[in-house]
């Protein structure tokens, strides 16, 4: 079968060859409709996120997959189900954070995350998966389930942030997504339908025309310039700030954050930076989180539940929206224009298969 990976010491996908997986016992075998293409997969193709199977020379990439049961195996799904995996898996052994059906709160070394660190991802025309990890959803929303597992990341962080909130009578009525990146729209369009915030604000570095400025003011929200209004500036420049997502990946703005909140605001903070020594004031911002009662929540992966949740979620979003975030779905021959980066490509994925 077709399979798109990355070969150890190159920093590009590749199609390669690989023999159709047999599903184990506990495992239901999967042909795959579409994968998506997120800010991560281009880390881990840059070689600066995540890592290959011990003993292969390759990583089939992708993480965020939707396909349909071909073979139940003996599980409790049914042939023509259409399924969307998680990432994470158990390492070999005993693992309780496995065992509590939590491995999303496990820490490193005991997981691998399918198409990122240490296990072949979903970009192939089949792929198995313990059915526990498979989660069922609509048949109307095939074609858009490759989103399911982002908007499952956001649910997660959303119920972190929220919860920190929770032991008083928290009114928030405003709400800014760093990044405008396909997880930052995606936040922000999630954000927009749940109605818990009056005014949204979505932060990029774009000049206009751009379509992520346009996706922004069709949702309703106020596109934030970086390059203008730096992410400290926001409550001077516009209003203090309730809930911040940050999904830019950028780490000065996660302690940029600390000054953007509106007292007793929370920041979620998703991106994945690399390593970076810059200066700030961390008396002032100690202070500043203290005095407030501010919180700054790090949340990663998404469990079971989140995926269902985002399920919920992505029903309620408006075709609309879903035409302006996804750019493109390419074919296997069309890599170059699924993997580009340029201010056009918006949210993109690989298609395998039809229903
Ligand atoms: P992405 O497509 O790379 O989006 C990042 C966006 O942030 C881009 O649109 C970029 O703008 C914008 N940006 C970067 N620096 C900026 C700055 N200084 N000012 C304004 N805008 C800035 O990535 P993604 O897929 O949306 O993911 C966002 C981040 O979340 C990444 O770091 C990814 O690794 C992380 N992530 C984490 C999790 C988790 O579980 N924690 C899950 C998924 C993703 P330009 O395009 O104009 O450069
Ligand atoms: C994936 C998560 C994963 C995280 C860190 C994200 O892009 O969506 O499932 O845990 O990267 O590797
Ligand atoms: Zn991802």
């Amino acid at each position: 079968m077709h399979a798109i990976a990355v070969r150890r010491g190159e920093d590009e996908p590749v199609l390669v060859e690989k023999p159709r997986p047999d599903p184990a016992p506990g495992e239901a075998l999967v042909r795959t409709l579409r994968v998506g293409i997120d800010g991560t997969d281009h880390d881990v193709i840059a070689g600066s996120h995540g890592g290959f199977p011990e003993d292969d020379d390759h990583l089939v990439l992708g993480h965020e997959a939707v396909g349909v049961v071909a073979d139940p195996n003996g599980t409790d799904l049914s042939e023509g189900d259409v399924v969307v995996p998680t990432v994470r898996r158990r390492p070999n052994g005993e693992n309780a954070y496995f065992g509590r059906g939590e491995p999303d709160y496990a820490p490193d070394g005991q997981y691998v995350e399918r198409g990122i660190v240490g296990a072949h991802g979903f970009m192939a025309e089949y792929f198995t998966s313990p059915a526990e990890y498979l989660v069922e959803i609509p048949d109307s929303l095939a074609d858009r389930g490759f989103l399911v597992e982002p908007a499952s990341i956001t649910e997660k962080a959303f119920d972190l942030a929220f919860a920190s909130r929770s032991a008083f009578d928290w009114q928030p009525e405003t709400a800014a997504v760093l990044g405008n990146g396909s997880l930052g729209l995606l936040t922000l369009a999630m954000l927009d339908a749940n109605d818990r915030f009056d005014r949204l604000y979505c932060l990029g570095r774009r000049d206009r025309p751009d379509p992520t400025i346009d996706v922004i003011e069709d949702l309703g929200g106020t596109y934030v310039d970086s390059r203008e209004t730096p992410v400290d500036e926001i409550p001077e420049a516009f209003e203090p700030i309730d809930f911040v997502y940050e999904a830019t990946g950028y780490a000065p703005h996660a302690f940029q954050t600390i000054d953007a909140l509106a007292p007793n605001g929370v920041g979620a903070l998703l991106g994945v930076p690399d390593d970076w020594t810059f200066e700030i004031d961390g008396g002032a911002l100690h202070r500043e989180l203290v005095l407030h009662n501010k919180a700054l929540v790090g949340s990663v992966n998404s469990g079971v539940s989140d995926f269902e949740a985002g399920v919920d979620s992505l029903l309620g979003l408006d075709d609309d929206f879903y035409d302006d975030l996804v750019s493109g779905v390419y074919g296997l021959n069309e890599l170059d224009a699924a993997f580009a980066t340029d201010d056009s490509t918006i949210k993109t994925a690989v298609e395998f298969g039809r229903r």
